[in-house]
């Protein structure tokens, strides 16, 4: 039997987020690609939730991430970091339970596992060392599920509008975040 040619997948490079980004996006686009394969069908239920479970463990994962930064975070202006760090993780968690319900009006179970979570997972749990460090970290994720939205939105499309009106709602609440950490990088370089 001939073997069929395997996509040699390119090693994640230590040192730069970027190339780490972009294996996750490609990772994240496999399954779309899957999914719209399927013909005749609005939206292709089991892509969809499967799509879902993996934005649930990113919401997850970022969760526990800004939780760790804000119990770590000290030095200059750690008050007004930490403060965001937690409102972002309540948000994030608003997030998770979002999800977690919509997978279930679809007829799929939230996967909350924590075995497996981090590979679930688009973005990683980073802890960072420094304040600077960890919004760096915080931003990397956030650009990773800003990607990730945009992404699983385009492809649901008009087929399942809910989840799309969902989806959307959340891709503007990591957006604010991302402009947040933005703004508070920028305090850390005047
Ligand atoms: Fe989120
Ligand atoms: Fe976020």
């Amino acid at each position: 039997m001939q073997t069929v040619g395997k996509k040699t997948e390119e090693m994640p490079a230590t040192g730069t987020f970027m190339t780490d980004v972009k294996i996750l996006r490609e990772r994240a686009r496999k399954h779309i690609e899957q999914g719209a394969v399927t013909e005749g069908y609005q939206a292709d239920r089991k892509v969809v939730i499967k799509l879902l479970n993996e934005a649930l463990a990113t919401e997850i994962v970022c969760v526990l991430r800004y939780k760790r930064h804000y119990f770590m975070a000290e030095g200059i202006n750690a008050e007004s970091v930490a403060a965001e760090f937690a409102q972002h993780a309540t948000e994030e968690q608003g997030h998770a339970d979002l999800i977690s319900q919509r997978i279930v009006q679809l007829g799929g179970e939230p996967n909350l596992s924590p075995d497996g979570l981090s590979s679930r997972s688009h973005s990683e749990y980073v802890e960072g060392d420094t304040l600077v460090d960890m919004i760096k970290e915080d931003l990397v994720a956030e650009r990773i599920a800003i990607d990730s939205y945009k992404e699983m939105i385009a492809y649901i499309g008009a087929k399942d509008s809910t989840t799309r009106r969902m989806l959307e709602g959340i891709l503007a609440v990591e957006e604010e975040h991302a402009d947040d950490l933005v703004s508070l990088l920028g305090g850390f370089q005047k």
